[in-house]
């Protein structure tokens, strides 16, 4: 499937591809691929820096980020920027946040393979313009999606992979995190070190 990502040069992560980006966003906002198009308030199709050297990508938006439109603004959202603050020193105007799926899933259910499928196109695309060094998967839908595996996050995360020309760190899904407790906080900071070991080692600078 091919997008039109507009004609001025797209260097991956420079100013034509936040062009590219920004115009993609506008295609995903009225997008009618699948059936979640039906039960939509907005497409959250991702937010912050065009330029990152850091992506989150995460499940589907849930309630809060469908009648916001803006990915991770409920709960699990609330600790993921906690622990990214904490853990890296950034906030998400540095990073940038997307999900495998655009549309919330009715009921928050977990997203079908036509649904993932369908919307891949529009997060390979991000990707590509944003090309960031480190991406952070949360939980088993984008990391196995991601890596083309169907293991358990918990056998996946603890290490990183190679992925496009970076690395791509798995860590449990935030909202496993509420449910989990310390554990699995204590784990999540554990990957989030990493990734910002591995935005250090590959910048030779902060991560900011
Ligand atoms: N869970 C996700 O996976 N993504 C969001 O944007 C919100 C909750």
């Amino acid at each position: 499937m091919t997008f039109p990502v507009g004609s001025g040069a797209q260097v991956p992560g420079g100013p034509g591809g936040a062009t590219a980006l920004a115009q993609l966003g506008t295609e995903a906002a009225s997008c009618t691929r699948c059936r979640l198009a039906s039960g939509r308030t907005n497409v959250v199709f991702g937010m912050g820096n065009p330029r990152a050297r850091l992506m989150f990508v995460g499940e589907a938006p849930g309630e809060q980020e469908d009648l916001q439109g803006l990915p991770f603004v409920g709960r699990s959202g609330q600790l993921l920027d906690r622990l990214v603050l904490e853990e890296m020193g950034l906030t998400r105007e540095d990073c940038y946040i997307a999900n495998t799926l655009k549309c919330r899933p009715p009921g928050n259910r977990d997203p079908l393979p036509d649904e993932t499928e369908t919307c891949w196109p529009y997060l390979a695309q991000q990707l590509d313009l944003i090309a960031p060094v480190v991406v952070v998967t949360l939980g088993n839908f984008a990391t196995r999606l991601l890596l083309g595996t169907a293991e358990p996050i918990s056998r996946l995360r603890g290490r990183a992979y190679p992925y496009r020309a970076g690395h791509l760190v798995p860590t449990f899904h935030p909202s496993a995190a509420l449910r989990g407790g310390g554990q699995v906080v204590a784990q999540m900071r554990a990957d989030l070190v990493r990734a910002k070991e591995l935005l250090f080692a590959a910048t030779g600078k902060a991560p900011r």
